[in-house]
């Protein structure tokens, strides 16, 4: 008994876990050293190695805890994601949502967050509307809080999957140009890359409108284009970012047809650079206005793209039992 447990392990944990730190809570990538995020990249790589293998097979190493998944906006990659890798671990999910709770009659969140807690819930993966609601519920629990989205702040694990998605590609983070392309204005998953590829010396660009860009961009030291050409040009990569339509973002533009032409990434404009991008997307995605479907959907050669987006929603599972295995299992 004890043998299979040490060779199921040893078949999911290629990398050792070295604890630089003590990590509480993941709300954000800002101030987390490079050590840890290549720590739990590391740990999130060999998850993704025992998702290609059939059958999947992991430590139950999270039996008996209990994460609560409470999202306040919907979601599918992340909220699906976080339920697998939860329960690949051996971990119970208990699942909420807004409308069906008594939010809807007027609770607040931190009354929630405590009554979670008297039942004696684990951990938190929290998604909000609000800039700044993982922090908040961090302050007023002992339980890991995790952030699976707040407001405009931060989508820590997107990024992580992003970072493993194109270390997966590239060999490395280190010297990469990554172009971010889009709604940097209104996009969380833009800045959790900026602080994560940053630290882990890669070189960002952003290419937006000026509508779309926050007013001091230049400060977070990445370097600013207006024109798709020219970032495409300077790009090894081009992660894409959804336009926010429900965050009427629609108003910051002149028309969905003005932004696509300009701003969409489209075959046509690939086929001018004659080498291969890859392309990522963190979803959901607007077809045919940011992107195009046969840039979404191109995973191979012909042509000049390769979509990574299907390899970045299994990657997600990985980083998010990396992450949860980090908070969790000490
Ligand atoms: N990328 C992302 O956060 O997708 P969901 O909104 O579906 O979770």
């Amino acid at each position: 008994m004890i043998v299979k447990f040490f060779l199921i392990l040893g078949t999911i944990f290629p990398a050792t876990l070295n604890v630089h730190e003590v990590l509480n809570h993941l709300t954000g990538l800002l101030g987390l050293p490079a050590g840890t995020l290549v720590e739990l990249l590391d740990l999130a790589a060999g998850y993704r190695d025992g998702l290609n293998r059939e059958p999947e097979i992991f430590a139950p190493m999270l039996a008996n805890r209990r994460v609560a998944l409470v999202f306040f906006e919907n979601s599918t990659r992340t909220r699906f994601s976080f339920e697998l890798a939860a329960r690949h671990l051996g971990a119970g999910t208990l699942s909420f949502t807004a409308a069906s709770s008594s939010v809807s009659k007027g609770e607040t969140l931190s009354d929630t967050i405590r009554n979670l807690e008297a039942m004696k819930v684990d951990a938190f993966v929290l998604r909000h509307p609000s800039s700044g609601a993982a922090d908040f519920v961090a302050s007023i629990t002992r339980r890991p809080v995790i952030n699976a989205g707040d407001g405009t702040h931060e989508h820590p694990t997107q990024a992580l999957l992003d970072i493993l998605t194109l270390r997966e590609y590239f060999g490395k983070i280190e010297g990469l140009k990554v172009m971010i392309l889009g709604d940097i204005l209104h996009s969380r998953v833009a800045r959790s890359n900026i602080l994560g590829l940053k630290t882990l010396g890669a070189q960002i660009a952003v290419c937006a409108p000026s509508t779309l860009l926050p007013g001091r961009i230049d400060q977070l030291g990445v370097q600013v284009f207006t024109s798709l050409d020219k970032a495409l040009a300077w790009a090894d990569a081009a992660i894409v970012l959804r336009l926010q339509l429900e965050r009427a973002t629609g108003g910051y533009i002149p028309s969905l047809e003005e932004y696509s032409a300009y701003y969409g990434l489209t075959d046509e404009k690939l086929d001018r650079l004659k080498r291969l991008l890859p392309v990522l997307h963190p979803g959901p995605i607007n077809r045919e206005i940011e992107i195009s479907n046969l840039v979404a959907d191109r995973i191979q050669p012909p042509g000049y793209s390769s979509s990574m987006l299907m390899e970045q929603v299994t990657n997600g599972v990985a980083v998010r039992m990396a992450v949860l295995h980090r908070l969790l299992a000490g």
